[in-house]
């Protein structure tokens, strides 16, 4: 019997040693699927307890608080989706539902009636800084997994969620 290997089963070896089209290893996919859902589920918590705070702001600065928080809440939505979109171009499989977000979120939800302005802003910014806490450690993952695409993406979303952090700052000074 011909053990010689012929193109056609080149690829194919190359293939079940890779998994997919962007070679990470299905461990590899594992991993970085782990690292970056948890995130994802961050993003959304994060957006929804933004727009809660935005929703019920009070007091003598509603209006620049109110929109602050209205800008920040859009530029958090729109990371959701690239980090989606991330994860199913590794070939990994994301988030299906808020359930599954509630399982996963590290940013913790508040529920409660009334937080004063300020109280808002603070939580907000120690969010932020948990927020960029988490990407650094997921670039890491990335990073490990030579996925550079994606440690790439951390990089600005580290950079807007230290902004997001400053600017909550300085508001409650
Ligand atoms: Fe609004």
């Amino acid at each position: 019997m011909s053990t010689q290997t012929t193109p056609r089963s080149a690829v194919a070896e190359k293939a079940a040693k890779t998994d997919n089209r962007d070679g990470f290893s299905a461990e590899q996919v594992k991993t970085l699927s782990s690292a970056l859902n948890p995130l994802l589920a961050d993003y959304f918590a994060l957006y929804l307890k933004t727009k809660n705070f935005h929703w019920h702001m009070s007091g003598p600065h509603f209006r620049d608080y109110h929109l602050l928080l209205d800008e920040q809440a859009d530029q958090i939505f729109k990371v959701t989706d690239d980090i989606a979109e991330r994860v199913r171009k590794i070939g990994g499989e994301t988030i299906r539902s808020i359930g599954q977000i509630a399982r996963l979120q590290r940013i913790q939800d508040n529920d409660y009636e009334f937080v004063p302005a300020h109280g808002m802003l603070e939580e907000l910014e120690a969010d932020n800084k948990l927020l960029a806490e988490n990407l650094r450690k997921a670039h890491e993952v990335a990073s490990d997994a030579k996925d550079y695409a994606t440690t790439s993406l951390i990089e600005v979303w580290i950079d807007e969620a230290e902004r997001r952090a400053w600017f909550l700052f300085e508001s409650t000074r």
